[in-house]
């Protein structure tokens, strides 16, 4: 016998959360408008691994995903960390209304192959792949290995 009756319930309910998320864009445009700021690389220890964090900020009225970040300098994958470890993600969600941050002790950027060591004063160009947005290119500057970006707005 199969119980379909719950899980039924289960996928109306989560129909009704987007549907809230939809409605709840100033534009209601009914698709993801996404910004990027906020990007920095602080200048790598080893010319092994960099980290590179960065805000997604998403005006518009539908969710959309982070799916693939390339970059010319080396393999770029995106890295969230539970529990102090790290661990590759496939993608990361870009709320409607709201904003993805990749930030020091959260999820970030991990640059490994590198062609060359990123040293600061220098530029790092990134494109950054949506599931629905168009591509992204970010110039991410490199900033001392020390840097802490300001907080607020
Ligand atoms: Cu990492």
């Amino acid at each position: 016998m199969r119980r379909t009756g719950p899980a039924a319930l289960v996928i109306a309910g989560a129909l009704a959360l987007a549907g809230c998320g939809g409605s709840g864009g100033e534009s209601g445009s009914g698709r993801a408008e996404l910004s990027v700021g906020s990007a920095y690389i602080p200048q790598p220890m080893s010319g092994d691994m960099a980290a590179g964090f960065l805000t997604v900020t998403n005006k518009g009225g539908a969710d959309d995903e982070l799916t693939e970040v390339t970059s010319d300098i080396g393999r770029v994958t995106v890295h969230e960390t539970v529990d102090g470890a790290m661990q590759e993600v496939e993608s990361l969600k870009i709320p409607a209304g709201g904003r993805l941050e990749l930030r020091s002790g959260g999820d970030h950027l991990m640059f490994e192959q590198l062609k060359r060591r990123p040293k600061e004063g220098q530029t790092v160009s990134v494109e950054l792949h949506f599931a629905h947005s168009a591509p992204v290119t970010v110039r991410m500057p490199v900033k001392p290995a020390t840097y802490t970006p300001k907080t607020g707005h």
